[in-house]
């Protein structure tokens, strides 16, 4: 959207109006273009105005905003992270999982009618066709990654629902949403349950979001969900609700503005987030936590990172330059949850190594700061989840942020996602034989 003169909001900068816009000239042709400015925000649609086959290079979409969106909103400068206006602090601290998804879904808070409703209608869709279990996740491989089979598992489902391709009607795609929201945690509990060999245990209705989670992963004869790793659970899931347009949520808003159903868009954002660079990264912070050992290998293991022979993980962020609020709920979260599990072995080792990078030039001139992925794998692991779990632990939650900018995408309706490229390659040349080659 470009928006014309007459829009313009000028902006005093020392006591004189200063326009907020940007003008752009083509110094081969002396042509001028000027817009406007908003929110730090200017569109790039406007150099076409210069010149029609003028494009943007920015691989990786550094300096571009690929939408405007009213879900999250996110200063990595000040380390500010609010969902739909809430600050995250405080839905950690008053809010549950179910009720931070509707207000992601719907834009507002339930009243309490709302939030039973939501609950109730949540909690009766738990359950998925004995044809998902037996024909489908039964005949994946003894060792299969529980995340590979999230992700097969989820487009898979789309395959059982006739509305699930009626992307045009908005009752239709409620039904969707409420469907993945509520199957997430029963889809991941059933390939962890197949992935050891145990039989897989049907949602219980009685039971909150994420105690019927940790039910259906752990029951085996008596077993009754601790409250305060059930709370801790839902902090968890609350955090790692949405994020504004990170690998996955863009994937997700490619993947629909195809128009493809949701189950198929979730899966290709679920796959997005299984990389070691996303949501892959807690798995990798145990992994890089272990074989470093002990806090005495921590220095060295550092100065080995700034030698490029690796990298810190759960540390850096591509928006927040500075620490991650989420960092700082999970940190006391994983105190709470220590106190009924017993200390990770490993904690010490990642409080000396952000105690370390914290004070070393390398990671403070780059502004490298624990990001989410830090403490929650340290959490996961008292909570007795493999590490090959926690990406879908991630996405289980991250299911609600997904389908709320999936909505606000189709709401929208905005146009197919289609990038340019800058040509790079060959010039023209003829076909050579085989045999000439
Ligand atoms: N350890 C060491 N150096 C790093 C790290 C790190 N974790 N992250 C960035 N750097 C360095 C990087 O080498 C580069 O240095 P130089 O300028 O000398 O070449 C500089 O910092 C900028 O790095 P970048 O790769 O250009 O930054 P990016 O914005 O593309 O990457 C990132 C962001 C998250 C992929 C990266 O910081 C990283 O790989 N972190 C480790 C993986 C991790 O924890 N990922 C979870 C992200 S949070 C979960 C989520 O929201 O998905």
């Amino acid at each position: 959207m470009i928006l014309r003169p007459a829009e313009f909001q000028p902006w005093s900068h020392g006591g004189s109006h200063v326009p907020e816009t940007i003008t752009i000239t083509d110094d081969r042709t002396g042509k001028t273009v000027t817009v406007p400015i908003e929110g730090g925000v200017f569109p790039s649609s406007a150099l076409r105005e210069l010149d029609p086959s003028l494009y943007m290079y920015d691989p990786a979409y550094l300096s571009t905003a690929a939408t405007q969106s009213q879900i999250t909103y996110l200063d990595g400068t000040n380390g500010v992270l609010r969902y739909r206006g809430y600050p995250i602090e405080q839905l950690a601290e008053h809010s549950t999982y179910l009720e931070v998804a509707y207000l992601l879904v719907n834009g507002e808070l339930p009243t309490a009618a709302e939030l039973t409703t939501w609950t109730d209608d949540v909690t009766h869709h738990t359950f998925i066709h004995e044809n998902m279990r037996k024909r489908f996740v039964d005949g994946f491989h003894y060792d299969a990654h529980p995340m590979g089979m999230f992700v097969s598992a989820v487009a898979a489902l789309g395959t059982f629902y006739d509305g699930a391709k009626d992307i045009e009607d908005p009752a239709a795609r409620k039904h969707q949403t409420l469907r993945l929201i509520a199957k997430s945690p029963t889809i991941a509990a059933m390939c962890y349950r197949f992935s050891v060999g145990l039989p897989f245990n049907q949602p219980d209705n009685d039971l909150s979001y994420a105690a019927n989670f940790l039910n259906m992963m752990w029951k085996i004869g008596d077993y009754e969900v601790d409250p305060a790793l059930e709370r801790a659970m839902d902090i968890l899931f609350i955090l790692h609700a949405d994020h504004e347009q990170n690998c996955g949520t863009t994937a997700m808003r490619v993947i629909g503005s195809s128009h493809a159903d949701p189950y198929s868009s979730a899966a290709g954002a679920a796959s997005a987030l299984y990389g070691p660079r996303h949501g892959g990264a807690n798995e990798a912070v145990i992994r890089m936590l272990t074989e470093i050992g002990s806090i005495e290998n921590v220095p060295a293991f550092v100065e080995s990172v700034k030698k490029g022979e690796g990298r810190l993980m759960g540390f850096g962020h591509r928006v927040y330059k500075n620490y991650d609020p989420r960092a700082t709920i999970i940190k006391k979260a994983a105190y709470d949850v220590f106190e009924v599990t017993g200390k990770s072995p490993l904690l010490d080792i990642a409080l000396k190594l952000e105690e370390t990078a914290l004070e070393d030039p390398y990671f403070v001139d780059r502004k490298l700061y624990p990001n989410v992925d830090f403490y929650s794998g340290l959490i996961y692991q008292a909570l007795k989840f493999p590490v090959e779990m926690f990406t879908v632990l991630f996405a289980i939650p991250r299911m609600s942020g997904w389908l709320a900018h999936w909505e606000e995408l189709l709401d929208e309706g905005q146009k197919i996602s289609r990038p340019r490229q800058w040509y790079t390659g060959a010039d023209e040349r003829d076909y050579t034989p085989i045999a000439n080659r």
